[in-house]
């Protein structure tokens, strides 16, 4: 209860922002933020066609800014050409930033290595030579999959200069996870590296790929290239395998970049449904760069001399915006980190935004969660013990971020000078949507407060109509905007399916997340209202996990549903239902063999914290899995409502232990 109050007082606080940021910053004031809001409103082709065509290098100008002829398949700048490298790489050895670092990659042991503009461009044309004179053409597919590292920005960039649509895997995903991707997208070439450090662990990464490949149906791959990170022994095809550096000695280091339609699919990048099979979500070249290099501007307000570092990985989309494309585009200056929020010790991330003078950072509420934990357990993680002086924005993305976290990040992170970002976006919509604009909005703690202009969210009932202030509804977007997903790839109808419902229209975007708003407008996320999970700021499709559990042969039955988890935020539980029971004493061992089972199937993220079994699952008489039931099971509630309709009702009972 007193958490209760505490919540609520939190909540209703307002911070205003710094006096320099309301002055100095890209978006400065509420009447700057507005007059962009309006500029969009009053002339929405007009306002995204001026921002396409200050910010972006074209090679053949567009003079179509948005053809809605086949909606929901909205086209942006669709006559147009441009190269996504060019506008990343080439731009800056010719205005000013060529010498300016472009990277500064802190390895997991603390090896620190530095890139210039110029030094990251004639990396990726070295690659991008290699690839071309390898016969890859614009259109075929590379799998990537590599830890964090200066390799997997040049792998993913080398690719966008040749046209070569890349889908990156995030290196913690299990070689079933990485078949799925390689068959799907009918990748010709996979680029891989020998193993990554973690944590001071050394994990590899080649025999999954290796076993991937293994499986069969991945024939189109000519190729496999490795990065010699660990130097670790791997398994060695001949003929098909060739070493990263090998592969781009005697490469020269200059390229021309091919140029492709504004429409073109940049990448495809894999994230979970409400379905068992994962989502390809395609993105196209010109309207996804646009809009990482404007939210870098007007999100992050960036300018010249920041120092920005994005904790992200590149194998989810936080990555490849705010890493890959975005920064690179806007010209900044930014951290990549190999290693963990908690090795050496928890002061990782303090001693790091102490030692290279962060002054923008981005990061998720369960690393933040996590760190307030350790931080209270040891003074000598707390951030209170290093000079966090050079921050000026820290920004928040992934999941909701409960107001107590938000004000221990502002508070004992932001000095209570850096404005909180709550930056809330989607794979699906490829940059920032809803978000305070540092030197305009007053920020709410667990709020992520207002779209950017341009950005037409609303809050809407089934039908799309609309519903009363503070009252909950579907978080929508009305109009498309630039960097929205263009399809799934190989799967027109689910694009259609997932996000375009024939009830509201059939054109409106649904993001899948319940919202209120309050009375000053500003938008409250009240977590997905599809059977999909948020563990650590991942996405986690239930029924994904339950298809896994299922294919096992000790298992019959099984359901899966979320409870809410003070680090993680939500954490997986599993019931299930055995071929053949199990007594008391054996139940932990076969526990522990589902959970490995899912985290070998899927991943260590997609692991089960808690598993319950039972004779069977609480069903409706018409068969249904009561899922509402089993996550008050989960949470351990008291069960009140009548379950006088359920097959046992005794099962809940049972239900009840974990193992
Ligand atoms: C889902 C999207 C955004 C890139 C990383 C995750 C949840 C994301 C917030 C936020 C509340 C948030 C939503 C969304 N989410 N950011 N600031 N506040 N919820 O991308 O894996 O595609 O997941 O994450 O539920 O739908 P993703």
């Amino acid at each position: 209860m007193a958490n209760a109050i505490e919540s609520v007082l939190v909540e209703n606080r307002v911070f205003p922002p710094p006096e320099s940021l309301a002055q100095q910053a890209n978006i400065a004031g509420m009447a700057a933020y507005r007059a962009l809001c309006e500029e969009a409103e009053r002339d929405f082709t007009g306002f995204w066609g001026r921002l396409a065509n200050e910010k972006l290098d074209w090679t053949t100008p567009f003079k179509t800014v948005l053809d809605e002829s086949d909606a929901p398949f909205y086209r942006w700048f669709a006559d147009g050409e441009l190269n996504v490298s060019a506008n990343c790489l080439d731009k800056h050895l010719t205005n000013g930033n060529a010498e300016k670092t472009a990277i500064i990659f802190e390895a997991d042991d603390g090896t620190v290595t530095r890139v210039t503009y110029r030094e990251l461009h004639a990396r990726v044309c070295r690659l991008a030579n290699a690839l071309q004179a390898a016969g890859y053409q614009a259109g075929e597919r590379v799998i990537i999959y590599l830890p964090m590292s200066i390799e997997a920005v040049v792998a993913m960039q080398a690719c966008a200069r040749l046209g070569l649509t890349h889908s990156v895997v995030f290196g913690g995903f299990s070689a079933k996870s990485l078949h799925e991707r390689l068959v799907d997208t009918g990748a010709v070439l996979a680029i891989t590296a020998d193993a990554q450090r973690r944590g001071g662990r050394t994990i590899p990464l080649k025999p999954a790929l290796d076993e991937a490949l293994g499986m069969g149906g991945c024939e189109a791959v000519r190729q496999v290239i490795v990065y010699r990170r660990t130097g670790d022994e791997v398994a060695w095809t001949e003929g098909r395998d060739a070493w990263l550096h090998e592969v781009e000695a005697g490469q020269a280091e200059t390229h021309t970049p091919v140029p492709v339609n504004a429409e073109h699919p940049l990448f495809i990048l894999y994230t979970s449904g409400s379905t068992g099979k994962p989502k390809g979500v395609q993105h196209a070249a010109a309207g996804f760069l646009l809009w990482s290099q404007l939210t870098m501007e007007w999100t992050f307000d960036l300018k010249p001399e920041d120092v920005y570092w994005c904790t992200a990985d590149v194998g989810w989309i936080t990555g490849h915006t705010y890493i890959a494309y975005g920064p690179l585009a806007a010209g900044a200056t930014q951290v990549i980190f190999e290693g963990v929020p908690t090795f050496p010790d928890s002061a990782r991330f303090w001693r790091m935004i102490q030692a290279h003078k962060v002054s923008i950072f981005y990061t998720a509420p369960t690393a933040i969660r996590s760190l307030i934990k350790a931080a209270g357990s040891d003074v000598k993680v707390h951030p209170n013990q290093f000079d966090l002086s050079s921050l000026r924005i820290i920004g928040s993305v992934g999941e909701p971020i409960n107001p107590e976290a938000w004000m221990w990040y502002y508070k004992e992170v932001g000095g209570e000078r850096c404005p909180v970002v709550d930056t809330w976006w989607q794979t699906e919509t490829g940059g920032h949507m809803l978000t305070p604009s540092p030197g305009a909005t007053p920020t709410k703690p667990g709020s992520c407060a207002m779209p950017l202009p341009g950005i037409m969210a609303d809050i809407v009932d089934e039908a799309g109509g609309p519903v009363a202030q503070g009252q909950g509804g579907f978080l929508v977007v009305k109009r498309p905007w630039p960097s929205m997903i263009r399809n799934v790839w190989g799967d027109p109808e689910r694009f259609k399916k997932s996000y375009f419902p024939p009830e509201m229209g059939g054109h409106i975007y649904l993001a899948g997340d319940g919202a209120h708003r309050d009375a000053e407008g500003y938008f409250w996320i009240m977590g997905r209202i599809d059977d999909v999970l948020n563990v650590s700021g991942h996405r986690l499709g239930t029924m994904e996990v339950e298809s896994v559990l299922v294919a096992h042969p000790l298992v019959a039955e099984a359901a899966v549903v979320g409870r809410p988890d003070d680090v993680s935020g939500e954490a997986v539980v599993a019931f299930v239902v055995l071929k053949q029971s199990v007594d008391e004493s054996e139940a932990p061992d076969v526990a522990k063999t589902l959970r490995d089972w899912v985290s070998k199937e899927i991943g260590p993220i997609a692991k089960p914290k808690d598993i319950r079994f039972g004779e069977n699952l609480p069903k409706t008489r018409s068969g249904k899995i009561m899922r509402r039931l089993l996550r008050q099971v989960a949470q351990g509630q008291e069960i009140t409502q009548d379950t006088s309709t359920l097959e046992n009702p005794a099962i809940l009972q049972q239900l009840g232990k974990s193992h």
